[in-house]
């Protein structure tokens, strides 16, 4: 493994043995004790979109286990490729740090980072998808319900980034995946045609949201306006009616259901604030797990 561009590329051994290194680093860092693997390391954190969590998540995961991060803002490197080739750029970086982090709008951008850089890239989103996110909640997912084979996870909303990397991980950990889009903001055929190949019948995609949690384990939701729609906003809004995770929605689910949501959540448009502050909510352990997660990332891809 030398980079971390999709949940796609990895296999389902890599997949486990992370979120394995994960839950341990999380258990020896709780303990107070610390693993210096990346002492003398440095990353690159490019950032064509703005970020919380990715952001203080990956540069509190590199100074915990030794090393540094550099955080380059969009308003430092622009749109990648606008000043200097993403070619030249992942040269450069390869010469002054050990990994390269990036979120950008093109995918493409960060397969040409990856193309030319001698030192690990890691996807912090794309517009086509937002494996670290989904990674974290896989890992919530097992702490919550202590394995993932056989969980059903329901998506309602936006077949965007986030959706596109859940599909993908359920289909590499034994989860069956649902989604429930309106007309026109549907998961692309080809996402499901590949999750359905790696595991067949596991990913299925519907229209009604109260069909897709009747028997869900996870209820998800994202953003209707992700980063670069900002334009799209009043038609989004208009057209996602009905796909609200509220208690109305979570109520037709399963007691032992869990609500997850990437953050950042806009409360009154995907998700109700009731919901989100439910008992049955782990937004928060999601956020948490950004970190443990990313800490075993590094490790496994720079800590050697
Ligand atoms: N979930 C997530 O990636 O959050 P940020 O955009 O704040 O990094
Ligand atoms: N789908 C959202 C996720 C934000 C973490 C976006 O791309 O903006």
């Amino acid at each position: 493994m030398k980079s971390f561009l999709s949940i796609q590329d990895c296999t389902s051994q890599e997949l486990l043995e992370l979120l394995d290194l994960s839950m341990g680093l999380k258990k020896l860092y709780q303990s107070g004790k610390r693993d210096l693997c990346l002492t003398g390391k440095t990353l690159a954190m490019l950032f064509e979109k703005t970020s919380l969590r990715t952001r203080v998540s990956f540069q509190v995961a590199m100074q915990d286990l030794g090393g540094n991060a550099i955080y380059l803002k969009p308003e430092d490197i622009g749109i990648i490729g606008q000043r200097e080739p993403a070619k030249d750029m992942a040269r450069v970086f390869s010469r002054y740090v050990s990994g390269i982090m990036a979120r950008t709008f093109k995918h493409e951008t960060i397969i040409e980072l990856d193309r030319w850089a001698t030192v690990p890239v890691i996807n912090a989103l794309s517009d086509w998808s937002h494996p670290c996110q989904a990674m974290a909640d896989i890992q919530t997912a097992m702490e919550h319900f202590g394995q993932l084979k056989g969980l059903k996870l329901a998506y309602i909303g936006d077949g965007n980034n986030v959706a596109r990397s859940l599909a993908f991980a359920c289909a590499k950990l034994d989860m069956q995946f649902v989604i429930a889009a309106p007309a026109g903001y549907e998961l692309d055929q080809e996402t499901l045609d590949t999750a359905n190949q790696i595991s067949p019948g596991c990913a299925m995609q519907i229209r009604n949201p109260m069909d897709a949690v009747r028997d869900a384990d996870v209820l998800y939701t994202d953003t209707w306006v992700s980063m670069g729609q900002e334009a799209e906003k009043e038609q989004r809004i208009r057209d996602f009616q009905g796909y609200q995770i509220n208690d109305a929605l979570l109520a037709a689910a399963p007691k032992r259901a869990k609500v997850m949501h990437c953050l950042p959540a806009y409360r009154g448009y995907e998700i109700t604030d009731s919901v989100c502050e439910s008992a049955q909510s782990v937004i928060f352990d999601e956020a948490e797990n950004r970190l443990h997660f990313q800490r075993a990332l590094l490790k496994k891809l720079i800590g050697k």
